[in-house]
């Protein structure tokens, strides 16, 4: 079977996912965006990169939902991104909106497939994406901690002046101000990150890790970030369709697991072909697990403001 990865929102996330998608040779892509001509017009711009980049993935751009028929992964990234001083729940209610209208669309043309929420607040828009689906919570994840912990990773590489190779990281809980980035849980080749720095300095990465994204939309002015959150979501599109058996971080349906019921957090799974095989319980202090408990308790809020819009 042909294998075939839909992404609705051709813009910044959406379009440098497809880049990365075809680029690493996993799958032909469907690009579709509400602008008209904008998806199209990037799918041609990148089926002429194709000869240059040496990958033989095709990909289409519409504004009709048609061509993603039959996708077996499709990563939603339509919806508002930040601008700065904005939080990611102040853009609840337009993309909200969004996501309802798309995700419809997304059930009638693959209801096999394994959606990857993209668009913020992350795991409030996983949450209605799974209401709108009726898809078993197995197969609706949403993408933040791969990119949360790839931010960890990258700051502990800097601040220690070691390869990002040799960095390990779990950042749990909601995508927001109150995700929880486990230091403990944070390694250099097996060696727990305490060992290494003294606690101020933990704090601080910990810290610049829960502000990652704002730091980004404080330099860029005019949206948000996009490479980084583009390869996490291919790297988790690639999970899937590779059935790789990846233990990684992401938002997804709590039924009991670390005390939690009925709420959408970040926590560790397996990753493979049918979606989220296994939810990974680690053993939590009890100030990791009353940071969990307090971020899962600002996604619910969250929950709740969109069942009240819905
Ligand atoms: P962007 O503004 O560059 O692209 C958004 C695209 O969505 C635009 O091309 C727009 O035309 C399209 N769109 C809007 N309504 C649509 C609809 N009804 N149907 C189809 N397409 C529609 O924004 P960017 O930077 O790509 O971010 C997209 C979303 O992803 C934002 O909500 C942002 O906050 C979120 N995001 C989430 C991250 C995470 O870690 N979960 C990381 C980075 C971004
Ligand atoms: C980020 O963390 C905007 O959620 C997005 O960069």
């Amino acid at each position: 079977m042909k294998r075939k990865i839909a992404i609705v929102g051709a813009g910044n996330v959406g379009a440098t996912c497809a880049q990365r998608v075809l680029e690493r040779g996993l799958a032909d892509v469907a690009l579709v965006d509400v602008v008209d001509g904008l998806a199209a017009g990037k799918a041609l711009d990148l089926s002429q990169a194709a000869p240059l980049e040496g990958h033989a993935c095709r990909i289409t751009g519409s504004s009709s939902y048609d061509i993603i028929r039959g996708a077996q992964v499709v990563v939603v990234t339509a919806g508002m991104a930040r601008k700065p001083g904005m939080s990611r729940s102040d853009l609840l209610s337009a993309n909200a909106k969004i996501v309802g209208s798309i995700i419809p669309q997304v059930k009638a043309n693959c209801p096999d497939a394994v959606l990857i929420t993209v668009t913020n607040p992350l795991d409030t828009m996983t949450y209605l994406s799974w209401k709108l689906t009726g898809f078993g919570p197995e197969r609706v994840i949403g993408m933040a901690g791969v990119l949360d912990s790839a931010r960890l990773r990258f700051f502990v590489a800097e601040k220690l002046g070691i390869s990002v190779q040799d960095v390990d990281a779990m950042v749990m809980g909601g995508h927001g101000d109150t995700m929880v980035p486990l230091p403990r849980y944070t390694t250099v080749n097996g060696i727990p990150l305490p060992e290494l720095l003294p606690a101020a300095e933990v704090d601080a990465l910990m810290q610049r890790t829960r502000d990652g994204g704002a730091e980004v939309v404080k330099l860029l002015k005019t949206g948000s970030a996009f490479y980084a959150p583009a390869s996490s979501a291919a790297d988790m599109a690639q999970a899937i369709l590779n059935d790789e058996h990846r233990l990684l971080p992401a938002c997804v349906r709590l039924s009991g697991q670390y005390g939690l019921k009925d709420v959408f957090c970040g926590v560790p799974v397996r990753l493979g072909a049918k979606g989220v095989e296994k939810i990974v319980e680690l053993p939590l202090t009890a100030a990791e697990k009353s940071a969990l408990n307090a971020s899962a308790e600002a996604v619910r809020q969250d929950m709740q403001a969109v069942d009240a819009l819905t």
